[in-house]
């Protein structure tokens, strides 16, 4: 789907609304203030879908949320309720977005779950435009093997300057001989210890090799998300000039060039910008080359251009959202979080709910990881901080697996991998096995939040503890 196409559909469908407000005589600022009264309302469906992936089997059956996409307005305040239609719990996390501590959707932290049959309404309002996901933080490790995912997408208040805007969500489920997700595997501890769950099956927007229409020599947005359990996806632009505009929803100040490559770990996003050669036509592969089969993952669907100069400017920055400077700031929070455990990684023992226990015990627990000797979520936070503190966080990945770091609430930025420039902000990092890095971010709204690996069966199996805002 083009996003610009169906920002332009939705605008000529309210146009006989914003007809009045002209005719009223508002002004400007007058239009600008009732548009920040307004309250824009959502209704979002946990439900169970299908999705008719191969021909010669019964449709597939899903779990999602009812659409493809949520499209929120930056600084205009959001209501969403959620509703549960499933057999299970649930709960809505906003991965990405700066939200009061109690609209976080983590179960068990910040609320309770969802019951089936009822629902709750989540409010905040989007304080950065870009690109985020809204997904279950409940059960997580099934869930969102069952599709219980979103794609969020928080416009900027002036259009960027492209003529298409698309969407690729990336995901890898495991299907079984008779084409339905293969549930009875979920929950493997050997999965668990290793590199977590990974699929067989590549699909974007959900969908098999979709078509991504664009005009030759046309300038595209594409918002990348790799919505996987575990799998760390690499996407290969076949050549293509491509920048990256942001990262985890936040802009670069200044576009970064690609090399026709990238790596994004589970829960990253990058929007790049795309020029689409003057002189293709036809189908042209977008691959996803993680396994040792390089994989087609989608197709651009290149039609002729109305004369489009082959030869553009680069990509101007996308407008910086409100984030909080950290330039100068000496750290008044300090803390180390050291990573262990895994196959391989011989861990001896760790505390799981507040008693030691052996690596035996603690796999009949279903744990195998650690943060600083504790398996799963401690009593006591990582660290408290006051709401707009300075805090630094050492993170040391001593185990043979890469992990992709998740903080709840906030973007941080890193130092130490040179895997990412200097100055990105992240609300998800890649770490390689024995990496080292640092994460630098200013504490906001006070709460309870999270800090976890996001390859999902490590956060069950152990990667997670959380920090406290105090107010
Ligand atoms: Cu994307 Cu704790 O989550
Ligand atoms: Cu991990």
């Amino acid at each position: 789907m083009d996003l610009k196409r169906r920002a332009f559909l939705r605008l000529a469908g309210t146009g006989i609304c914003t007809l009045p407000l002209t005719i009223s005589g508002l002004t400007q600022a007058g239009q600008a203030a009732a548009k920040k009264q307004a309250v824009q309302q959502r209704l979002i469906t946990l439900e169970p879908e299908q999705a008719e992936w191969f021909s010669q089997s019964p449709p597939t059956d899903l779990w999602g949320m009812g659409q493809d996409i949520l499209e929120l307005e930056q600084h205009v305040p959001a209501e969403i309720t959620v509703r549960n239609r499933l057999p299970d719990p649930s709960s809505v996390h906003w991965h990405g977005m700066r939200v009061p501590n109690n609209m976080d959707g983590a179960s068990g932290l910040t609320q309770q779950a969802i019951e089936p049959g009822s629902s709750h309404t989540y409010r905040f309002t989007p304080r950065d435009a870009g690109t985020y996901w809204a997904h279950s933080h409940h059960n997580t490790y099934e869930q969102l093997a069952r599709g219980l995912y979103l794609p969020l997408i928080v416009e900027e208040s002036t259009p960027y300057p492209v003529d298409h805007d698309h969407l690729l969500v990336l995901d890898d489920w495991r299907v079984n001989s008779t084409g339905q997700l293969d549930l009875e595997s979920l929950g493997s501890m050997h999965e668990w210890t290793h590199g977590g769950r990974m699929g067989n099956l590549l699909t974007v927007n959900r969908e098999i090799t979709p078509r991504l229409q664009v005009e030759a020599g046309s300038r595209t947005r594409l918002r990348i998300l790799n919505a996987a359990n575990s799998r760390i996806m690499t996407l290969e632009l076949n050549g293509l000039q491509s920048w990256i505009i942001a990262k985890d929803g936040q802009p670069l100040t200044k576009p970064l060039k690609t090399n026709g490559s990238l790596t994004i770990a589970p829960a990253e996003r990058y929007d790049l910008i795309v020029d689409i050669p003057a002189d293709w036509q036809g189908e042209q592969p977008i691959y996803e080359t993680s396994s040792k089969t390089q994989l087609t993952g989608a197709f651009w669907q290149v039609i002729p251009g109305n004369e489009r100069s082959a030869v553009r400017q680069d990509p101007q920055s996308l407008p910086a959202n409100p984030v909080p400077v950290l330039q100068g700031k000496q750290p008044d929070q300090q803390a180390q979080l050291l990573m262990t455990g895994g196959a391989m990684g011989g861990m001896r023992s760790a505390v799981y709910r507040n008693t030691r226990m052996s690596a035996q015990k603690l796999s009949v627990n279903k744990q195998a990881w650690a943060f600083n000797g504790v398996a799963n979520l401690p009593d006591t936070p990582l660290l408290s901080a006051r709401s707009g503190e300075t805090v630094e966080i050492e993170i040391i990945n001593d185990t043979r697996w890469p992990h992709g770091m998740h903080l709840h609430g906030h973007h941080f930025q890193q130092h130490g991998s040179d895997r990412y420039e200097a100055g990105i902000w992240h609300d998800t990092v890649l770490m390689e096995k024995n990496e080292k890095l640092t994460i630098r971010f200013q504490a906001g709204e006070p709460g309870k939040w999270l800090l976890h690996c996001h390859m999902i069966e490590h956060q069950a199996a152990g990667m997670a503890t959380w920090i406290e805002v105090t107010a």
